[in-house]
């Protein structure tokens, strides 16, 4: 399993990439708000940080497809190769994401609550799909099951896309997913160290 960190705090990925075989950092706007500052700068230092070999993986915040398509060739021009848009499921999602890998802009689906969603993000062209374990958990879902269930739909159908899960409380929650077919993991600070 591959493992990025999930943070927008810069000490925490500066300690990240010194200790561990981190392959990137995921960043969404509430991560970015929390550290305060014009977030544009927070990102500039993260890839920084990472260099430009480890992967980047930012949220757009506009919600018209337009827009959002601007944004991230924005976003992608700013922190360069190796930096993926994150863009949340849904009809204009899809769109977006199709548009985007049409300009061989790499897209993360977040947001992702069932498999279903995960076939669409796929067919639509996204290289990551990141179901939401914790939160599935909350609402007496099972996180571990949806994640075997996209894992297991895309072995069947050879698709390339890679389930990057996301939203985890604890270090047994990313070893069952791990169990259960995730290809790669974002972690809290808190959740890497334990
Ligand atoms: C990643 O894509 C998500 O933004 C993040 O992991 C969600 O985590 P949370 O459920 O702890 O907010």
């Amino acid at each position: 399993m591959k493992l990025f960190i999930d943070t927008a705090n810069l000490d925490a990925i500066r300690e990240g990439v010194k200790y561990y075989p981190l392959i990137g950092v995921t960043t969404n706007p509430t991560l970015l708000s929390r550290e305060g500052g014009d977030p544009v700068e927070t990102l500039k230092a993260i890839r920084a940080i990472i260099g430009p070999d480890r992967e980047l993986h930012v949220q757009v915040t506009e919600t018209e497809a337009d827009k959002m398509i601007e944004e991230a060739q924005a976003i992608v021009a700013l922190l360069g190769k190796n930096t993926f848009i994150k863009v949340p499921v849904g009809e204009v999602g899809l769109q977006v994401t199709a548009a985007l890998a049409e300009l061989g802009i790499g897209v993360t689906e977040t947001a992702i609550f069932t498999a279903g969603q995960a076939m669409l993000a796929a067919r639509a062209g996204a290289s990551y799909v990141a179901p939401y374990v914790n939160r599935l958990d909350n609402i007496l879902a099972d996180g571990v099951g949806v994640v075997s269930d996209i894992a297991q739909t895309f072995a069947v159908h050879g698709i390339g896309t890679e389930v990057l899960a996301a939203s985890f409380k604890s270090p047994e929650q990313v070893i069952r997913v791990a169990l259960a077919g995730g290809h790669t993991a974002t972690l809290p600070p808190d959740v890497l160290k334990g």
